[in-house]
């Protein structure tokens, strides 16, 4: 007889996470293995791709494909998907995580943006989450289920003027969110934005300091005063990669420890 706790299995499934070989993205890749999925742990970094599978393979063995990939390009996405395809010959969850975050700078003034950083923040968070989930469609609907995952951002919701471009690519990831769930639910695919607040993800502390998500004013404006990791998010994209959010498409849920409350 099925329990409950089925809905949470994901075995046999295939994931792709995109962005997967390290920061944040690396958690989500890892969880789906342990919880029975075969994973595509695609990133445009070449070297934490090769880490990160070897590693991820070790402990789930000849379940993990890694791929170098750019989600800014369609031949690369296009390449991925094959490579997918030809692997497993199914593509049931999508995790579109890439993006442009913890290697943007710093600057003194929000007006200084160039157009150059300004439109590749949107082609790699905004296009690339409409490219990739339309080059994984077909495989998707091959067994008529299918879980997009899109990660969006708490500045969505409540911009940042220090960082106006990726406030507002987020913002974008959540409205394309909605649409997206409109022309694929009655195909069997749900598509939901995860939306993180603050995290300390190794990426981010590796580039801004160990103490760069932990300044006092952020912790104590949270219902739950405490640093947020990485941890904290996998139960959420779990949920919204299994069955047990049949029903659930077009949300945003956002993962904050109760900052901004959504
Ligand atoms: N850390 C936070 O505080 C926080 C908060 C809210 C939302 N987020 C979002 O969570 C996700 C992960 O964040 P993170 O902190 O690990 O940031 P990060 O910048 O370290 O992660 C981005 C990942 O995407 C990959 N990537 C970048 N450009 C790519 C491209 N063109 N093609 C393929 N892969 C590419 C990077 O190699 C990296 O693995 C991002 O979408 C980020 O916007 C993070």
């Amino acid at each position: 007889m099925k329990s409950a706790l089925d809905l949470f299995k994901l075995d046999g499934k295939v994931a792709m996470v995109t962005g997967g070989s390290k920061g944040i993205g690396m958690f989500y890749s890892e969880a789906l293995a342990d919880a029975g999925a075969y994973v595509a742990v695609a990133d445009i970094d070449r070297k934490t791709v090769a880490e990160t599978t070897e590693r991820l393979n070790r402990k789930h063995p000849d379940s993990i494909l890694g791929i170098q990939m750019d989600v800014s390009s369609r031949d690369s996405i296009r390449e991925a998907v094959k490579k997918i395809d030809q692997r497993w010959g199914r593509l049931d969850i999508l995790v579109n995580n890439a993006a442009l975050f913890a290697v943007i700078q710093s600057r003194d003034t929000p007006w200084s943006i160039p157009d150059e950083e300004f439109d590749r923040v949107m082609a790699v968070n905004v296009r690339g989450i409409y490219s990739c989930t339309a080059e994984a469609l077909a495989l998707m609907q091959r067994n008529h289920w299918g879980r997009v995952i899109n990660i969006a951002s708490g500045l969505a919701f409540k911009g940042s003027a220090r960082l106006m471009h990726y406030a507002a690519s987020k913002g974008a990831v959540v409205t394309l969110t909605r649409s997206m769930a409109m022309d694929l639910g009655d195909k069997g695919i749900t598509v939901n934005a995860l939306a993180p607040g603050g995290t300390s993800s190794p990426t981010f502390v590796e580039i801004h300091g160990e103490n760069a998500m932990r300044a006092k004013a952020m912790i104590n404006s949270r219902c739950i005063k405490r640093e947020e990791l990485p941890e904290d998010l996998v139960g959420t994209m779990l949920y919204l990669a299994s069955s047990a959010s049949d029903f659930l498409t077009g949300q945003t849920i956002v993962v904050n420890g109760g900052d901004y409350l959504h």
